[in-house]
């Protein structure tokens, strides 16, 4: 099923997404959640600390799974996505920190560490609501397009559109690392239920080869279109073509 959530507001579009995760902890505190980083759901992060501040959600018994992380950047790093999730979210609401899981990006050996976030995800069982963005070129998580996607985290190699993009976080494009580890689409697929978010005119097109195109390795967030419980939220910029 697919549920396409138009909203008014860049407000509206925040507490949407902001509801839809605290109404699954309202009714299963212990809910295991899939996040996402990137500017989309920042927002969204702060409702969530201002209900959990209201003492409308508790994050106590929640566990984390979060999608990627840049290869080469420690914990610390201002742009690593463990220091993003930290200070988006976790830092301000009752979440246990060993229940926050990130991929490791400083892993001597990154293969290693995706096998080790595979075994990680294996063993929580099924995540409960999967949080996406979406990359202008239709990657989720870090899954870039190509030729061939795979089910497992695994190393990808980053796309130059996505490095660019992403390069406005950090002084220069050179300093954006080249590699990171990600969820699998096979690992995306696997969640109960899938909260795609994307906001902006920038995202209208890719949003809606995602949700009406072909289904494709070369836009990676077509396979969203075979799960059976996808919930999109879109701005009306976003939106304008779904
Ligand atoms: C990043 C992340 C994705 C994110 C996407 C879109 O590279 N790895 O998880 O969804 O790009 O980011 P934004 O929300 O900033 O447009």
């Amino acid at each position: 099923m697919l549920n396409i959530i138009k909203t008014s507001s860049e407000d509206h579009f925040n507490e949407t997404g902001a509801g839809i995760i605290a109404s699954l902890l309202q009714s299963n505190p212990r809910a295991i959640l899939g996040l996402a980083t990137g500017s989309t759901p920042v927002g969204v992060y702060g409702k969530l600390i201002e209900l959990y501040r209201k003492g409308s959600v508790s994050f106590k018994q929640a566990t984390t799974y979060n999608l990627d992380e840049y290869i080469g950047l420690p914990a610390d790093h201002p742009e690593s996505y463990r220091r993003f999730m930290d200070e988006k979210l976790f830092n301000h609401i009752d979440i246990l920190p060993e229940n926050t899981h990130v991929p490791s990006g400083v892993e001597a050996d990154p293969q290693k560490a995706a096998e080790d976030y595979s075994r990680l995800l294996d063993e929580a069982g099924q995540i409960d609501l999967q949080l996406l963005g979406l990359g202008h070129n239709g990657h989720i998580g870090f899954n870039e397009p190509g030729e061939e996607l795979q089910g497992p985290p695994h190393i990808v190699k980053l796309d130059e559109r996505t490095r660019l993009a992403n390069a406005r976080f950090f002084n220069s494009i050179e300093e954006v690392p080249t590699h990171a580890i990600t969820m699998g689409i096979g690992s995306i697929l696997h969640a109960k239920q899938i909260l795609l978010m994307a906001k902006g005119e920038d995202k209208a097109e890719v949003i809606a080869r995602a949700l009406k195109g072909p289904i494709t390795t070369k836009c990676p967030a077509t396979f969203l279109q075979t799960h059976s419980n996808v919930v999109v939220v879109v701005d009306q910029a976003a939106g304008k073509w779904l």
